[in-house]
């Protein structure tokens, strides 16, 4: 058996989403979302309100493997993106973004965090559903290429995280 490339050994980080990351996101944002990647400007925007948004990166070996944004209007949260390339999936790293980012809405003192995704992308709708999300609603020919988005929501406890980023939503892995 041949030893990991040394890039896929490494320690993973997650931190706050920083201008200067835009470039190398949006370039995984084509990569990962060919149908309808996100424009570098949306995340500009996106990265300019945070006082209701939080950008988060994963980084290995130097390199963005990952990232994910929350919207949080009270007393609404949505999950806006979270990707993880390829040669990083099944490391548990979309488990570690998604349960910083229910963390923080918990801190913004949300109610439910919602999130659309591909009817036909049932690893990501398999990760929600670990994580307590339920299918609420389904959009008809939502995206581009005609396919539906399943509406799914996570009712949140009344009391804010305490910042550990564990829920107890995660429990159940
Ligand atoms: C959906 C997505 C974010 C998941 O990211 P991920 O890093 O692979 O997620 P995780 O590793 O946390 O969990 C995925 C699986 O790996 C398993 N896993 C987690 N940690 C693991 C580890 N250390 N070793 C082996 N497997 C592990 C989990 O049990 C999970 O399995 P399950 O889905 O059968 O329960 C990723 O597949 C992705 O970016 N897809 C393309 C973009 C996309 O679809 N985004 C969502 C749009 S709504």
């Amino acid at each position: 058996m041949s030893a990991a490339p040394e890039s896929h050994r490494a320690e993973v980080t997650v931190r706050d989403m920083t201008l200067d990351d835009v470039p190398a996101v949006e370039a995984l944002e084509r990569q990962l979302f060919p149908i309808d990647a996100w424009p570098l400007q949306m995340f500009l925007d996106e990265l300019s309100q945070p006082e209701t948004r939080r950008y988060l990166v994963a980084e290995a070996g130097g390199g963005i493997v990952g990232y994910a944004g929350l919207r949080c209007i009270e007393p609404i949260a949505d999950v806006q993106t979270i990707a993880v390339v390829p040669d990083f999936e099944g490391r548990g790293i979309g488990s570690t973004l998604l349960t910083e980012l229910i963390g923080e809405a918990r801190r913004r003192w949300a109610s439910e965090v919602l999130l659309e995704v591909r009817a036909d992308n049932p690893r990501a709708q398999k990760l929600y559903v670990r994580f307590g999300f339920e299918q609420i609603h389904v959009r008809r020919r939502y995206y581009r290429d005609g396919v539906d988005a399943l509406i799914m929501r996570l009712q949140l406890a009344d009391t804010p995280g305490t910042g550990s980023g564990e829920t107890t939503e995660a429990g159940n892995q």
